[in-house]
């Protein structure tokens, strides 16, 4: 579930080499992705909502939003067996398709309600995570949805993301502040002690329901 996103190569490579045994961790996955959609739709209802998926990857987290009502669910990554997997399992409910996350071309502005990635962006470099925020931003109509690490994660995980030479250090450090630069308005949603939704509302006026998960982004 860790790596890093050095290049769209190295993604590409290490994606495509993992994807025959990644829906293994599906069962464990699902556990926390459940706690998040559930708390997610709290404080954003996603019935009826059209979503983008970015990263798609085994399709679990597409899947579980679209349990919760979700009316369309779409997801893209950049390796082609992470895609084909998604599609062998979800054929018929979800949708995929092979995609850069970091140039949406094909994608016309605003063309989905809320637009979702999830373990997706504490693997890639700050560059490449502003590239993606800023399409992220072009194609949402309403907000942007990060599911993705914050405070203490456990010692076996910090273990495996210093062994991938992740970024999740810096993510965690900066990624409000990276946040802050595109959108107006941004709402953390603490899932437990090592997980986090990161929401940035393209419009200033939308306010979320109070809730005591909700913290201050750059907390
Ligand atoms: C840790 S997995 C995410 C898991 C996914 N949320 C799920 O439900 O299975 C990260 C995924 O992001 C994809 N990815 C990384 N960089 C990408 C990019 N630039 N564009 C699209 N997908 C990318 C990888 O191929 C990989 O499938």
């Amino acid at each position: 579930m860790t790596y890093v996103v050095k290049s769209h190569k190295h993604a590409h490579r290490i994606f495509n080499l993992i994807a025959p045994i990644y829906h293994l961790v599906d069962p464990l996955v699902r556990i926390w992705y459940k706690k998040a959609s559930v708390k997610l739709d709290k404080n954003i209802p996603l019935q009826g909502k059209s979503i983008l998926d970015v990263g798609s990857g085994t399709g679990a987290w597409g899947a579980l939003l679209q349990q919760r009502g979700a009316e369309k669910v779409h997801g893209v990554d950049i390796a082609e067996l992470m895609v084909r997997g998604a599609k062998r399992r979800y054929r018929g409910k979800l949708t995929f398709s092979l995609v850069d996350g970091e140039n949406f071309d094909e994608f016309e502005d605003g063309s989905f309600d809320l637009i979702t990635a999830s373990y997706v962006m504490h693997g890639m470099l700050r560059n490449s995570r502003q590239k993606m925020l800023e399409e992220m931003n072009r194609l949402a109509k309403d907000a942007i949805i990060i599911h993705d690490f914050h405070g203490e994660q456990p010692a076996f995980a910090r273990f495996l993301e210093y062994m991938e030479n992740s970024d999740y250090i810096n993510f965690k450090k900066t990624f409000c502040e990276e946040m802050q630069e595109i959108f107006p308005l941004i709402y953390k949603l603490s899932i437990d002690k090592s997980d986090a939704i990161y929401i940035g509302f393209k419009s200033k006026e939308k306010t979320l329901e109070e809730s005591k998960y909700l913290i201050k982004c750059n907390k």
